[in-house]
């Protein structure tokens, strides 16, 4: 008979703690496989958690590779006992080991008492050093469950903790990479602006913050940046864009800029510096390495982080993009060096500048001479990386 685990709970993030719980109890009760069963969050699916089906895709992205594992996933999200049932009855052949939180237990044991559905069913709740579970276990017993108690470290809190780290727009350890790279793409867990970045700007620009998105995140992910802090300021990158050239102006007269500052000059150069007293102001965004992100996006500046480099590549990949001169190098580069993808860029945004006999803005020329400097000492750097900017600037030659 095939031995089969089942494993709900609300997995409002998955957890690493989950799949080692799951290795544990697959090792210990020799199990052929476990299904994770994610049910509705004990508190329901509202705004601060995120949905069923966003829970059932971080479940699938956290076990790819693990053979053993999957997911059971209804068409409607469904408590504990429905939950059980169903895949009780598409089980039907198998013994059932049940994972599952001793809270959910606890709290769900009077319903389970007495089912004839539950009496050949193994319950594993896991257990801290000293809980006081005692008095379950014999209530289990005289309800005809059989429950037994697996040592394991805490997982109380552990959700809420991961939740709350997000929030606060850094990257929580506990998650497997899958799931993280679902929470980042899909904005779970943050302060949702969703409908109004979508609404303040053209279906053409959402598109695109969608694409600078994805690519950021898929960057962060290549290059080890956070994937959390590149999502958040690659959405709101573009969110003064659309803006009227005259508030913008008056938005960051109001915020200091000199107004003899250069950046005046143009919407192009302006978008950034106010979108991220937008991002601030009125999306409550206040990481600071996210809002400098957004600032510079369009110029870079002399001392880029890895994540101004993410969402200013990103911002030039991204899939959206026509085709335009030198993209197709960017996105090479893009793939070697985030650094010499960067300075190419740069070299395609003068080199357009100067055909339309225009002045190429100094905070521009400052990255590219602080990138320069920075790569022409870079003794690592790749041999195709220096080729492709030797095309470009005879520093490299
Ligand atoms: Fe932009
Ligand atoms: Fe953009």
């Amino acid at each position: 008979m095939r031995r089969v685990g089942i494993f709900p709970g609300s997995f409002d993030p998955p957890l690493k703690c989950h799949l080692d719980l799951a290795e544990t109890v697959m090792n210990k009760y020799a199990l052929d496989e476990i299904i994770f069963a994610p049910i509705l969050a004990g508190r329901g699916d509202t705004k601060d958690n995120s949905g069923y089906t966003d829970r059932v895709c971080m479940c699938i992205a956290s076990i790819v590779g693990k053979h053993n594992m999957r997911v059971a996933s209804r068409e409607t999200p469904s408590s504990l006992l429905p939950t059980l049932k169903w895949l009780r009855k598409s089980c039907a052949d198998a013994r059932l080991f049940c994972v599952m939180d001793y809270s959910l237990f606890s709290g769900s044991m009077d319903k389970l008492a007495g089912k004839n559905a539950y009496r050949d069913m193994v319950f594993i709740c896991p257990q801290q050093n000293g809980d006081q579970t005692g008095f379950t276990r014999q209530n289990a017993s005289l309800c005809g469950l059989d429950l037994e108690m697996l040592p394991f470290g805490s997982m109380d809190e552990a959700e809420t903790e991961a939740r709350h780290m997000v929030f606060s727009l850094n990257d929580p350890k506990s998650m497997p990479a899958g799931a993280l790279k679902i929470c980042a793409l899909k904005g779970l867990y943050i302060q949702d602006h969703y409908q109004d970045i979508k609404n303040g700007m053209s279906e053409h620009r959402w598109q695109h913050t969608l694409g600078v998105r994805r690519s950021a995140v898929a960057l962060a992910e290549k290059y080890g940046g956070s994937l959390i802090k590149c999502a958040v300021a690659a959405f709101y990158h573009d969110c003064a864009k659309d803006m009227n050239p005259k508030d913008m102006r008056k938005v960051l007269l109001d915020h200091g800029t000199d107004s003899r500052d250069e950046i005046l000059h143009s919407g192009a150069m302006m978008h950034g510096p106010a979108g991220a007293i937008l991002a601030e102001e009125k999306y409550h965004v206040y990481d600071r390495e996210v809002l400098d992100a957004i600032r510079y996006h369009t110029t870079g500046r002399e001392e880029m982080t890895l994540t101004d480099l993410i969402i200013f590549v990103a911002d030039a990949i991204e899939p959206n993009r026509q085709d335009y001169p030198g993209l197709n190098v960017i996105r090479t580069l893009a793939d070697i060096d985030l650094y010499a993808a960067a300075l190419y860029s740069l070299y395609m945004t003068r080199d357009y500048v100067f055909e339309r006999g225009k002045i190429f803005h100094l905070a521009g020329q400052k990255t590219i001479t602080a990138l320069e400097d920075r790569l022409r000492n870079d003794r690592n750097l790749d041999r195709a990386a220096v080729e492709l900017l030797r095309e470009k600037s005879s520093v490299f030659n």
